[in-house]
């Protein structure tokens, strides 16, 4: 079982083991904005901003969404309780009937399906349907229930890598090379079949005491149509501006495979030091920043941190796609050496 720990200088681990987290998990949700917005998120890590006009945080109430879903699906699972949400959907934890291996249901927040449609959340489904890999959480099940969208996923008990951050510190070098050896060939699945995932972050990570998986593909999209769709036609961006690429962040580039590089970088630069490479007090200023500069060396913070790994996660962090590792299999081979 993996043992994640708070980082001690010279790579040591404080050992603490990663238990169930029964409590709910709230997440910090992808950010929506149009580009040059003046609209300010809370300081420090980037929070629930929904920042698109119109969108309020969440205040819709999840005992209606159990109303609408223990009753259309009380023949096959009973709900349990809420296990996690994000700015889109709320997590519940489910039981099979007859007993089986526990669920994960995540149903669409109603508002949201106003705003939206279903299309972001029937693109999840399909999109996971593509994808078989061990180190991704896939879809059992979807539906409508009333007017409420789910979908069924295994239950990864745990916690996701957000909250094992806030928990527990920055990880060890050799825990953190661990999550990116699952989770970049996870990634790299994803790109053979031409999906992006385009919003990789620790809340979308999720823990299993054994190894790391990514879950959320509710702003993935087929890299075809990822070239078709440059962000900025509607103005609108979406990601978390935390972990966001430069050319995800502007919308003036199409959107390709090295988004996630960078994101993963972000991560493992956050896992290492427990600080984001570009940090700001808004989302505007986070963008600003990696456009501007580049991140603080790592070995300065972390002087335990090998020199070739330091050079592999500043490269997966350049500012031009291109200068990135080639895919998420190289950017692994390069932080292993
Ligand atoms: N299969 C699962 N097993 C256990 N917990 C899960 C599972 N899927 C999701 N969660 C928890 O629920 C949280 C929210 O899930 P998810 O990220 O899919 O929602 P979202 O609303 O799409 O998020 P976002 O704000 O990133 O758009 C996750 O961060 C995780 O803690
Ligand atoms: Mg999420």
């Amino acid at each position: 079982m993996r043992q994640m720990g708070e980082h001690t200088q010279g790579g040591g681990s404080g050992a603490r083991e990663l238990g169930v987290a029964a409590g709910v998990r709230t997440t910090s949700p992808s950010t929506m904005w149009r580009a040059g917005s003046s609209a300010a998120g809370p300081p420090g890590r980037p929070q629930a901003t929904l920042l698109e006009p119109g969108a309020r945080p969440y205040v819709g109430s999840v005992r209606g969404i159990l109303e609408l879903l223990r009753p259309a699906l009380a023949e096959r699972y009973r709900i349990d309780r809420e296990i996690g949400r994000g700015a889109m959907a709320v997590v519940f934890l489910a039981e099979p009937v007859p007993a089986g291996r526990l669920a994960a249901i995540k149903a669409l927040r109603p508002e949201l399906t106003v705003v939206l449609g279903a299309g972001r959340f029937q693109r999840e489904v399909e999109i996971l349907g593509r994808l078989s890999h061990p180190g991704i959480v896939p879809v059992l099940e979807s539906g409508i229930a009333g007017s409420l969208f789910y979908l069924v996923m295994p239950y990864v008990a745990g916690e996701n890598l957000r909250t094992c951050l806030d928990r527990a510190g920055p990880l060890s070098v050799a825990e953190v090379l661990s999550i990116a050896a699952d989770l970049a060939p996870a990634i790299d699945h994803a790109h053979g079949q031409r999906i992006v995932h385009r919003d990789i972050k620790p809340a979308n990570v999720l823990l299993d005491g054994r190894r790391a998986l990514i879950c959320d593909f509710g702003l993935a999209l087929a890299i075809d149509r990822a070239a078709l769709e440059p962000l900025s036609s509607s103005g609108l961006v979406i990601g978390t501006p935390a972990y966001m690429s430069p050319e995800q962040a502007t919308g003036e580039e199409t959107v390709g495979t090295a988004t996630d590089i960078y994101a993963l970088g972000c991560m493992i630069y956050e896992m290492l030091t427990g600080d984001l490479p570009f940090p700001g007090a808004t989302p505007q200023a986070m963008i600003a920043r990696r456009l501007s500069e580049p991140p603080r060396s790592l070995r300065t913070v972390r002087p335990d941190v090998p020199a070739r790994l330091e050079a592999a996660v500043m490269a997966a962090l350049a500012r031009a796609p291109s200068d990135r590792p080639a895919s998420a299999a190289a950017f692994m081979v390069a932080l292993a050496g």
